[in-house]
């Protein structure tokens, strides 16, 4: 501790005799620390606390690595910005902080990854069940809670409820489910939502997956339209999919699950169910779809042999969606789309039934394509991302899925359009059902029991 000070005496003696440049000299280290480093490396210091100093822990050293930075892994150069004694500054602040124990807020929980430390707090609670997050170009957040509501939490931390939903079929797996903007959302204002949408037969509830395009104007839903509805409809609660992700030909594509019919629906073309679709955001057919122009089939179908997908994000190099579904006991599933190509489901799969019976003894056939990834035992695969935010620059290009059954985010480690490895990120952290890399560049989870959105952020 008397060394601490001794250094900080001798630091302020200094500055008092070195007003060297024009721009004014903060003698708030702490000041200048939240201007300009708090939103990478926490602003309470997290980044700083306890810190094993990478690139050595003199002032000089310090002091360099503020001036140039580490460009390449994301921590920007300060020798413009910041002054020589700024710098000075900043650089005994933090070795200070660094002699400072790492505490956990109450709001706050900090784990360890292979590459980044990470810190996640508590943004939202108002969801029992936050099926999908969706980021704003503001950076404010979209938030479905599957009982049927949409809220948007504001800038200014308040939350509205978002009018003018559908009546949404909110049994077993049914409810609101995913939330997607137009890629040109900030001109068109253009948002889609799908949900488990009912109808009556024989007085009895049956349902199926639909999609709506609406406006969003002011945290109000206009011109609410149907684009999209899987036929034919089933008494079933369960299997919906419903994930969707736009390419970069501004087209959106649609998961639809088996519903839980696996002989009647994923090999039949005639059926929506157990497919991805590919549709224009008014609902029509593009022409280049692999049924196009058949009357026998249905022409809106991408691919099919799908049991529950659940998970959809768009590779932006190899031009491909990625899916993930849920398979039967062991067997879940990434799988790499190719149009009008069959992912072999019942007819092929690496899992067996959950009261232990065999579906298939065949894990590939002719004609059927392979999965890039195989979770055995399952992970409940839901929603997916690939990362390009600089904030989590080792995981760059990689497809974080989260783990509804375990508790965890898995990240798959993605080179030239492959899983090369994988890796467990906050483990025990809770049912984890959707995430969202938000337009600020963080990544957001949606947990249930109790209902809450987290954002995780990396203590560099
Ligand atoms: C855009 C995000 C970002 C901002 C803003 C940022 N940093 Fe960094 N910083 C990083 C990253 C990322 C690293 C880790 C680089 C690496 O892994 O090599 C880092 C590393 C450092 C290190 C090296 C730590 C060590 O272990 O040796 C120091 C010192 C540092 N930053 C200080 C600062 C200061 C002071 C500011 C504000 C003036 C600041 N940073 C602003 C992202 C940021």
């Amino acid at each position: 501790m008397r060394s601490i000070f001794i250094i900080a005496a001798v630091f302020v003696s200094n500055l008092s005799f070195k007003p060297t440049s024009n721009v004014p000299i903060a003698d708030d280290p702490a000041a200048l620390y939240q201007q300009y480093c708090g939103s990478c490396h926490g602003r309470k210091l997290e980044s700083f606390r306890s810190r094993t100093w990478q690139y050595g822990s003199t002032l000089a050293g310090i002091s360099a690595i503020i001036k140039d930075g580490v460009t390449d892994k994301g921590m920007p150069s300060y020798g413009r910005l910041l002054n020589e004694d700024q710098r000075a500054a900043l650089s005994n602040y933090l070795l200070e902080q660094s002699k400072v124990m790492l505490e956990k807020s109450a709001n706050e929980e900090v784990y360890s990854s292979a590459e980044i430390k990470l810190a996640t707090e508590v943004v939202f609670t108002g969801a029992d069940v936050p099926w999908d997050i969706e980021s704003l170009p503001d950076s404010t957040l979209l938030i479905s809670d599957r009982d049927g509501q949409l809220f948007h939490k504001r800038k200014n931390g308040e939350v509205i409820e978002i009018k003018g939903l559908p009546f949404v079929h909110n049994k077993g797996q049914g409810g609101l489910l995913d939330v997607c903007l137009h890629p040109n959302f900030v001109s068109n204002q253009l948002i889609f939502f799908s949900y488990s949408k009912p109808v009556d037969v024989d007085g009895k509830k049956w349902s199926t997956t639909a999609v709506c395009s609406a406006l969003l104007i002011d945290s109000q839903l206009q011109e609410i339209k149907e684009i999209f509805e899987a036929k034919p409809y089933f008494p079933t609660n369960h299997h919906y999919g419903s994930r969707m992700a736009f390419d970069d030909h501004g087209l959106l594509y649609i998961t639809v699950g088996d519903r839980g019919r696996e002989n009647e629906n994923p090999q039949n073309l005639q059926s929506d169910c157990g497919k991805v679709h590919r549709i224009k955001i008014d609902g029509s057919i593009p022409e280049d779809n692999p049924f196009y122009g058949r009357t026998d089939v249905r022409q809106s179908i991408f691919t099919f042999g799908h049991r529950n997908p659940q998970g959809i994000a768009y590779h932006k190099g190899k031009k491909m969606m990625w899916v993930n579904e849920h398979g039967p006991r062991g067997g879940d599933e990434v799988n790499l789309l190719q149009s009008g190509s069959n992912y072999g489901w019942p007819l092929t799969c690496y899992g067996i039934n959950y009261d232990g019976t065999i579906i298939t003894q065949d894990k590939t056939k002719e004609g059927i394509n392979n999965p890039e990834v195989v979770w055995i035992p399952s992970i409940a695969p839901c929603d997916a991302v690939f990362v390009s935010s600089d904030l989590y620059h080792p995981w760059q290009g990689d497809y974080l899925v989260p783990s509804l059954s375990f508790g965890y985010l898995n990240r798959c480690i993605v080179k030239d359009g492959k899983v090369i490895d994988q890796e467990k990120l906050l483990e025990d952290i809770g049912r984890m059902r959707s995430i969202e890399q938000g337009s600020d560049g963080f990544i957001y989870i949606g947990l249930e029991n109790p209902g809450k959105v987290i954002r995780i952020r990396p203590l560099w």
